[in-house]
């Protein structure tokens, strides 16, 4: 891995925007990583500008790898304002182009973060997502993605997800 590409990560990662669950979105979209089984979830806001629909701001969690969070934050900035035909026709490299070229081993960590958005737009466009079963998953529901991945945990089966207090330095 070039230390530029580490070094915009780490500069990406140090601030990431628009971090979090969004109370009031219109859509959200889920995805994992079939072979890191790393997550990513993606919450859109839209408005009406000129008859069209546009994403007037987007958010997003992940229990994921640096990569994926640099690119989410990038990618969240990015798609302000464009329609949605425009944020669909984007590509993962494209939404994280500021990190510059991407490893190998890095380009699925921006393919989710865009699988993450065509599945929140989709899902806003009332298409739901069967093409993109079982990688994908896609919901309205307003949950963040650690409570859903606590409730499927539930009754002792699986992983329990505890976020730690800050380390203290
Ligand atoms: Fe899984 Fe980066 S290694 S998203």
């Amino acid at each position: 891995m070039s230390d530029a590409f580490q070094q915009k990560v780490e500069e990406a990662i140090r601030n990431p925007k628009n971090l979090g669950k969004m109370e009031d979105a219109d859509s959200v979209g889920t995805v994992g990583g079939a072979g890191c089984g790393d997550m990513l979830r993606m919450w859109l806001k839209f408005r009406d500008q000129d008859g069209k629909k546009v994403i007037d701001k987007a958010s997003f969690q992940s229990f994921g790898c640096e990569t994926a969070i640099a690119a989410a934050s990038l990618a969240t900035e990015l798609i302000r304002g464009k329609t949605t035909e425009e944020a669909m026709s984007m590509s993962g490299a494209e939404l994280a182009a500021d990190l510059g070229p991407l490893p190998p081993t890095k380009i699925h960590c921006t393919t989710m973060v865009e699988d993450a958005l065509r599945t929140a737009i989709e899902s806003h466009q009332g298409k739901a997502c069967e093409n993109l079963e079982p990688k994908s998953q896609s919901t309205r529901s307003s949950n963040s993605l650690l409570d859903n991945m606590n409730a499927s945990t539930k009754g002792g089966k699986g992983l329990k997800v505890v976020l730690l207090p800050p380390e203290e330095s």
